[in-house]
C-alpha cells in the first residue's frame, strides 16, 4: 500500500480545518458550537488569517480575499459536523475514545465529559508531531490522553493501539472525521476491520463523509490554489485525496465489518436547524454505527 502524504510533513488540511473552527467560535451557532481550543491550537500567521476572517469583512486584494472565503467557508462547513460529532461522542459515553486522523482535534482539552475517559489520538507521525508541539502548554480535560502514531496506508491499527493501552475488552467510542477521502477504499476498510475487531459490545464508530458533487469539487480547488499561493506547496501532492463515497458505499464497507448504521445525520438539515448557512455543506454526512462486539 502507498502512503497518500510523505512522512515528514504535517498535515495542512488539519490547520484549515482548525482555522475553521477557530473563525466560528462564538459567532456561528452560539450556545450549541464552542471550540475555545481551536485558536490555541494555532501558529501566529495561522491565528492572523481567523482574525482577518473573524472580522466578516472581505479585505480588498485577491490573495487575503481568497483567503478569507476559504476560512469563512471552513467555518460555515466545520460546525454543524463538529457538532454532530460532539453530540454522539457524549451519547455513547465510554470509557474509551480514540481518534482517527485527529490532526488538530481539540476533544481532549475542551471536552469535560471525557473528564473520565482514556482518550487515544491516531495521525499519521508528522502530524501527531506537530500537534504534540503545539498542545504542550495545554491541559487535557480528557481523564487520561495517548498519541499512538501511525500512518493508516502503511501500519496496522490494532498492534499500535493495544501497545499504547486501548482495551479491546472495554467500549470505544470511535471518531473518524475528515480522514476517509484521504484512504483509499482498501485502506479504509482495513481501518473500519480495525475499528471492529477492537470493539467490545456497546462500542461505535462516528464517520463523517462527503459524497461527491461539483460544488465540493469546486470548494476543495479553492483551498488548493490557496494553499499553493500561501507557499504551502502542493498540498495534493501529500494529502491528495485517494477516495470518493456514496451512502452505499459507506455502508457497504461498515456492513463487511459487522458494522450496522443506526444513524446517518444530514449535515444541511443540521445547518438549516441551527441557521448555519448551508452554500457548502450539500453533501456532508456523518455516520453512526454500532460495532458487533465479540
Ligand atoms: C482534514 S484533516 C482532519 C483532522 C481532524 N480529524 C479534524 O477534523 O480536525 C485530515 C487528517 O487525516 C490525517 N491523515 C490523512 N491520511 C492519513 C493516514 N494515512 N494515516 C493517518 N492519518 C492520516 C491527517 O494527518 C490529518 O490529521
Amino acid at each position: 500500500m502507498l502512503g497518500n502524504m510523505s512522512g515528514n510533513e504535517a498535515s495542512r488540511t488539519a490547520v484549515l480545518v482548525c482555522q475553521g473552527r477557530a473563525v466560528a467560535h462564538g459567532r456561528i451557532a452560539v450556545g450549541r458550537f464552542d471550540d475555545p481550543v481551536a485558536r490555541l491550537l494555532l501558529r501566529d500567521d495561522e491565528l492572523a488569517a481567523v482574525e482577518r476572517a473573524r472580522t466578516g469583512v472581505a479585505p480588498p486584494g485577491w490573495a487575503d480575499r481568497m483567503e478569507f472565503e476559504l476560512l469563512a467557508a471552513n467555518a460555515e462547513v466545520i460546525v454543524p459536523r463538529t457538532i454532530a460529532i460532539d453530540d454522539a461522542v457524549r451519547a455513547g459515553a465510554s470509557p474509551q475514545l480514540v481518534i482517527l486522523g485527529a490532526g488538530l482535534d481539540g476533544r481532549a482539552w475542551r471536552m469535560p465529559e471525557l473528564s473520565g475517559v482514556d482518550v487515544f489520538e491516531v495521525d499519521q507521525p508528522a502530524s501527531q508531531q506537530d500537534k504534540r508541539e503545539r498542545a504542550t502548554p495545554l491541559h487535557p480535560t480528557a481523564g487520561s490522553l495517548r498519541f499512538v502514531p501511525v500512518d493508516l496506508t502503511r501500519a496496522a491499527l490494532g498492534p499500535a493501539l493495544a501497545a499504547a493501552g486501548h482495551q479491546e475488552s472495554r467500549p470505544t467510542t470511535w471518531v473518524l472525521e475528515g480522514v476517509i477521502p484521504y484512504l483509499t477504499p482498501g485502506d479504509a476498510a482495513a481501518t473500519v476491520a480495525a475499528v471492529a475487531a477492537r470493539s467490545a459490545p456497546g462500542s461505535r464508530l462516528v464517520v463523517s463523509y462527503q459524497t461527491g458533487s461539483p460544488r465540493a469539487a469546486l470548494g476543495r480547488l479553492l483551498a488548493r490554489g490557496f494553499l499553493l499561493l500561501t507557499g504551502s506547496g502542493d498540498p495534493g501532492a501529500h494529502e491528495r485525496r485517494r477516495s470518493s463515497w456514496t451512502l452505499a458505499s459507506l455502508r457497504a464497507v461498515l456492513a463487511h465489518a459487522g458494522l450496522r448504521v443506526t444513524d446517518d445525520v444530514d449535515l444541511p438539515t443540521l445547518a438549516g436547524e441551527l441557521s448555519v448557512p448551508t452554500r457548502h455543506l450539500r453533501t456532508s454526512r456523518v455516520a453512526i454505527a454500532v460495532t458487533p462486539g465479540r
